[in-house]
């Protein structure tokens, strides 16, 4: 009975801690940089695509690109603005398989070196909070509703305890 018990109660620890990452991370979305897995590339219109996607802070960037041929490094604004791939702030290339994640709400500037970025393959990646939630007013000009609003969250992770504990108690009934 007493490892029963505690057996649940792990389990119990375990769901409200994975229910919990859920509803953290949850939102977070993956961009794949030009709208596909091997989209850093010169023949793309990459600031096209930006301009059609909303990021929050906590997505991720996928660079998907020819190692041999590119490469991915954050630069500050005027960098990019000037395609100077000296004294960038990130190396991000690695395999061509490449993530980053965007942890702050600000405008983040990627570039190709090699020469490329003349060419513009460049990004600029505008990226705003998360919105709060619960929002104590609908807001004026907002068109994204919380994918889990919080009055959701509370029943269900009562509706959970219920469902983890209840074989305990079934268990004690018919003891
Ligand atoms: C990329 O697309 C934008 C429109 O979003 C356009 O203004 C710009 O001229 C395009 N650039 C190239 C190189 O085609
Ligand atoms: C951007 O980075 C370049 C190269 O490191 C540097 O010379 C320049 O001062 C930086 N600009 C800003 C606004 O930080
Ligand atoms: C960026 O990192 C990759 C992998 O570590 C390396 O091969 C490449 O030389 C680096 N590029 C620059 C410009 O530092």
């Amino acid at each position: 009975m007493e490892s029963l018990i505690s057996l649940m109660r792990c389990k119990m620890v375990m769901i409200t801690s994975m229910m919990m990452m859920m509803i953290k991370y949850g939102k977070a979305q993956v961009h794949y940089v030009g709208g596909g897995k091997a989209n850093w590339s010169p023949n793309i219109n990459l600031s096209d695509w930006s301009s059609h996607q909303t990021f929050h802070s906590g997505d991720w960037l996928f660079f998907g690109f020819d190692k041999n041929q590119y490469n991915v490094l954050e630069v500050n604004k005027t960098s990019y603005e000037k395609c100077i791939e000296s004294d960038f702030i990130k190396n991000i290339t690695r395999g061509g398989r490449d993530v980053f994640q965007l942890t702050e709400a600000k405008t983040y500037y990627f570039i190709c070196g090699r020469g490329y970025c003349f060419n513009g393959m460049k990004v600029a990646i505008v990226v705003s909070d998360i919105e709060p939630s619960p929002a104590p007013a609908p807001a004026p000009h907002g068109n994204r509703s919380p994918e889990v609003p919080a009055d959701v969250i509370t029943p269900l992770l009562l509706l959970l305890l219920l469902i983890v504990t209840s074989p305990v108690m079934y268990h004690v009934d018919f003891l």
